[in-house]
């Protein structure tokens, strides 16, 4: 119905850890952004990214109860996000929404999201 959320019309928990799972598989041999992470297990930052969307579509504020309020621009200031790393970060991304086979018209709306998310996150002007 029309009060459904997202997070309820997809599937719930199992459809986002799928999305997150697919996403760092690509992330684990990505030559630009493995690197970027801090820790040798990607589970644990996997974990985080699961929650965090599953709290932003309408879930479980589990997020929010482990790591607070999400503040992710403040949160990516440590790490250098320019045009290649956000391209890099959709190509992942992209590859794990088409991975879910959703309806067309969700598939839109959460990729409309993460979109504007990635550029929302680019933390440094490209040289000119
Ligand atoms: C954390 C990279 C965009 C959500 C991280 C981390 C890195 C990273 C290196 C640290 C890993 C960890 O220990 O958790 C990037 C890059 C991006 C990007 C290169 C390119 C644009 C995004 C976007 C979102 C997002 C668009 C959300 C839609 C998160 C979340 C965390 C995180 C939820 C964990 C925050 C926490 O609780 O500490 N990201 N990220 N990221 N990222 Fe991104």
């Amino acid at each position: 119905g029309a009060s459904m959320t997202l997070f309820e019309a997809v599937g719930g928990e199992p459809t986002f850890r799928r999305l997150v799972d697919e996403f760092y598989a690509g992330i684990a041999t990505d030559p630009l952004l493995r690197p970027m992470y801090p820790e040798e297990d990607l589970g644990p930052a996997a974990d985080r990214m699961t929650l965090f969307l599953m709290q932003y579509w309408g879930g479980p504020n589990t997020y929010s109860a482990q790591r607070g309020h999400p503040r992710l621009r403040m949160r990516h200031a440590p790490f250098r996000i320019g045009a290649a790393e956000r391209d890099a970060w959709l190509r992942n991304m992209r590859r794990a929404v088409d991975r879910l086979d959703l309806e067309p018209e969700i598939a839109v709306t959460l990729w409309d999201y993460l979109e504007r998310a990635a550029y929302f996150m680019v933390n440094v002007e490209d040289d000119p």
